[in-house]
């Protein structure tokens, strides 16, 4: 077992996991595996890459991520599963390919829980902590364990539950507060009354995972730490069941501000944080707030008269961190239209950008020289959100190669678009619309074929000035789609050894779609046929992650 290091606060990410769970969160495969690759630059400590039981597309992109990421020098990789042999096995088999492994089981100790959704007594409840963490422990030897709405328990029984669970080979204790019920003292005190009260527990990890119902996620999970917690789980953005979990960027950046305070440190790289939020939020296709700590736009901008005179003179007198630390200084590209391949591919590597192929660089680099005629001053905010949209990973079934709009005060906004299709065949379609955007999508529907419901539509200009390269974000329902395929597993469900699965996870049917240019009208085209391109593509993607799941094991039980 790990001897803690006294200050060392591990970072456990749940992007993946907790945070993908939320409805209109879901990412593709390949997403999953950007975001993962990025955790690892992040220098976080544990990736919860999933959730393998839910569904066959669930366990492939853990594995994938296992084989991929799970580097002996990277970080840990785990999986969910509720405690009942099979969740626990597909989990085990999931991230076989990971040099560092780690099964987190879970089973509620609340009696609301254990009453109304288990059905289960106390002593059973124990019953089944004792049997299948030592059945996850027999098969690893990092096992987490969490006592389910720990927050809402009775105290000696948690006491209890947490107890067995070190007893059956537990290595980490994580204590959720589920439904985001408790106060940062009542959160601060159980960790304590834990850290103090359960034999055993000095030697294992103990863990904070706080969910933000009354907005204090961040506060709770700090709490946690000043009373004996070393790992906290969090999200990117925060996102995650309902109003999320603890924000990760928030968590470390106030250890770190914070560090002698606190008496703690996490080793993640900072730097990496801007870019990680966008890249998440840009998946997800929710953007982040201006105001959000951290990461949101505003989060560094002094705008009052008397604050800039202050930073002007001297940057602390309003800021008790930089933009830099989180990867937001926004340097200036000394690159320009002139600039070459070389000048460009250093500059990705300064920014520790590393891109797939060749082929991946050439157009990118087609994309910043395209830039750099629109825009005078390229920097790198620019060029991150510009490899953003390139990471997008939606697989282009269509391609938008020309758009054409006319709008104005008094015109019918009209709009043309040639898109290529799956077999390169060409299709050149208008359509008119109550604005420019709408007579684009209207024009592109006309070819697709596939109508959509437009649910989110979000502009946002990157730098400032007139010549900003815009980002446009889009999510789009599918028209005439279920609500869901297949139930949503639930992860209250069958505790037992007679899992019920519905062998599918439910699809929230929703596409998210991003694009950076210039000019705001073309972003929009181009983040409509990225969430397009998703939408078409789900499918196909969903049959060919069940046959590698099933090929490599998936069920076989
Ligand atoms: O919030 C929660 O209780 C969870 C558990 C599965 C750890 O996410
Ligand atoms: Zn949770």
């Amino acid at each position: 077992m790990e001897t803690p290091a006294v200050d060392h606060v591990r970072i456990f990410d749940t992007t993946l996991r907790d945070g993908e769970q939320a409805p209109g969160c879901t990412m593709t495969l390949e997403e999953k595996l950007e975001v993962a690759r990025q955790l690892a630059r992040l220098n976080v400590d544990i990736i919860e890459a999933g959730f393998p039981a839910a569904s066959p597309g669930d366990w492939a992109a853990v594995h994938e991520i296992a084989r991929e990421v799970g580097t002996p020098n990277g970080p840990i990789i785990a999986a969910l599963a509720r405690a009942n042999r099979d969740d626990i096995e597909k989990a085990w088999s999931a991230i076989q390919p990971a040099a560092k492994k780690r099964i987190h089981t879970f089973m509620s100790t609340s009696d609301i829980h254990l009453e109304h959704q288990f059905r289960k007594t106390r002593e059973e409840a124990l019953v089944i902590i004792r049997e299948m963490v030592s059945f996850a422990r027999s098969l690893c030897d990092d096992v987490e364990f969490s006592p389910m709405d720990a927050g809402r328990s009775d105290p000696l029984f948690l006491r209890q539950a947490v107890a067995v669970a070190i007893e059956a080979g537990a290595t980490t204790l994580n204590i959720p507060d589920t439904v985001g019920y408790l106060t940062p003292d009542e959160y601060g005190a159980m960790i304590r009354d834990l850290y103090e009260n359960v034999p055993g527990i000095k030697q294992c990890i103990l863990s904070t995972h706080c969910h933000d119902d009354l907005g204090v996620a961040v506060a709770n999970s700090l709490a946690g730490v000043r009373n004996g917690a070393r790992q906290v789980e969090c999200t990117i953005n925060g996102i995650g069941e309902r109003a999320g979990n603890a924000s990760l960027e928030e968590v470390v950046m106030a250890i770190h501000t914070r560090g002698q305070f606190y008496g703690v440190r996490t080793q993640i790289n900072t730097r990496e944080i801007a870019r990680t939020s966008r890249l998440v939020s840009s998946f997800i296709g929710v953007p982040v707030p201006p105001n959000k700590a951290i990461v949101g736009a505003n989060a560094f901008a002094h705008e009052s008269g008397i604050h800039q005179d202050g930073v002007l003179k001297h940057r602390q007198t309003y800021e008790i961190m930089s933009a830099e630390t989180v990867g937001l200084d926004g340097s200036e590209l000394v690159l320009g239209k002139h600039s070459g391949r070389h000048a460009f591919r250093t500059k990705l590597n300064a920014m520790g950008i590393e891109l797939e192929s060749e082929e991946e660089f050439q157009h990118l680099f087609e994309r910043f020289k395209d830039l750099c005629d629109r825009k005078k001053r390229v920097d790198e905010r620019d060029i991150l959100a510009l490899v953003t949209g390139e990471l997008q990973h939606a697989p282009e079934i269509y391609r938008l190669e020309h758009v054409q709009y006319n709008s104005g005060l008094g015109m019918i906004p009209t709009a043309t678009v040639r898109l290529i299709g799956p077999e390169g065949q060409v299709y050149v379609d208008s359509d008119t619309g109550t604005g420019p955007v709408d007579a684009i999508y209207r024009a592109i529907n006309r070819v697709v074929q596939r109508p959509s419901e437009l649910i989110e539509f979000s502009i946002n200009a990157i730098t400032e000035g007139l010549d900003a390269v815009a980002e446009v974000t889009v999510r789009i329902r599918e028209q005439g789609a279920p609500d869901t395929e297949g139930a949503r597993v639930d992860l209250g469900a069958s505790t037992s050894t007679t899992t019920v699965l519905t062998g599918k996870r439910a699809t929230q049917q929703i596409f998210s779609g991003y694009g950076v240019h210039t000019d705001t009208i073309v972003a929009a085209a181009q983040a409509y046929m990225a969430a397009l391109n998703k939408m078409l593509a789900a499918r196909q993607e969903r049959i060919k992650a069940e046959a590698v799941a099933y090929a490599a094991g998936y069920g076989t039980d």
